[in-house]
């Protein structure tokens, strides 16, 4: 079950923390990945691992900013000639920032809109023709619990995933004919360099709120991309899914 022999896979910010757990995840299904990024240096370390790993697979890592069009475009063809035009997409790049909007800027709340929302979008709209035309595809996108519960000071960021989350369900409808499932994956708290920004205390208090008792691992976003990529999963689709350990946002815990 949830083989992805044969298929091709595509990450934007597949060189962060749950990018890379995603692009394992995949490549040991059996899928090529590629992994794209911002930092094209650290999503070839990632690539360069898993071809050692899995010599029959192919992997690149490629440059790609989510926000620029002509980045994204040259950023698929590139991916597509080195690996093949991808069956799978993944929609993971982002940034975290914690700002209230009494103090944030009209600047970073649209870089904010431009690097979720924006770039999920593009990452969707310069692959999506391939798989409408092959009857498969796989579109998993990147939402958060702090579109679906609210959190204090990163309301911009909850805007772009809450964005996102209208997206995926209105986008899931038109290519469900096509073969094409499209879901979001809300992550609660995963272990990741994007909660490097949690001021000291946050991350105890946070856990402490969360019923399983720690962060979620990398890991277990890796296997659950791995299932909403598989055959298994072609009834899941428009589903905004999230791992969370149980977690419901406690503003007197995590502020
Ligand atoms: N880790 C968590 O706890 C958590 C929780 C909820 C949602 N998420 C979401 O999951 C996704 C992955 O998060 P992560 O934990 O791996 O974060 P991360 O910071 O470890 O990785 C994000 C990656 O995105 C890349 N990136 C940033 N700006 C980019 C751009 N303009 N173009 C292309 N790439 C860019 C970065 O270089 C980095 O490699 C994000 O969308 C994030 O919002 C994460």
């Amino acid at each position: 079950m949830f083989s992805l022999e044969g298929r091709t896979a595509l990450l934007t910010g597949g060189a962060g923390g749950l990018g890379r757990a995603m692009a394992a995840a995949l490549a040991q299904q059996g899928a090529s990945v590629a992994i794209t990024d911002l930092r094209p240096e650290a999503a070839t370390d990632v690539a360069d691992e898993l071809a050692e790993q899995y010599p029959a697979q192919a992997f690149a890592g490629v440059s790609m900013d989510v926000t620029d069009e002509s980045s994204v475009t040259a950023g698929v063809a590139e991916a597509t000639k080195a690996v093949g035009s991808p069956d799978i997409v993944v929609a993971a790049a982002g940034i975290g920032e914690l700002q209230p909007i009494a103090e944030m800027s009209f600047r970073q709340w649209r870089h904010m809109l431009a690097i979720h929302l924006d770039g999920t979008f593009l990452a969707i709209r310069h692959t999506v023709n391939p798989m409408i035309e092959r009857g498969w595809g796989r579109v998993i996108c990147f939402s958060s619990v702090a579109s679906l519960q609210g959190v204090a000071r990163q309301a911009h960021y909850a805007a772009g995933k809450g964005g996102i989350d209208g997206l995926v369900r209105s986008f899931s409808r038109e290519v469900a004919p096509n073969g094409v499932t499209v879901n979001a994956i809300a992550p609660g708290y995963i272990e990741s360099p994007l909660n490097d920004l949690a001021p000291p205390g946050r991350i105890e208090a946070l856990i402490e709120s969360v019923p399983v008792g720690r962060f979620g691992y990398p890991s277990e976003i890796g296997a659950l991309a791995a299932y909403l990529a598989s055959d298994e999963a072609a009834y899941l689709t428009g589903q905004i899914i999230s791992p969370n350990g149980g977690f419901r946002y406690c503003h007197q815990l995590g502020d």
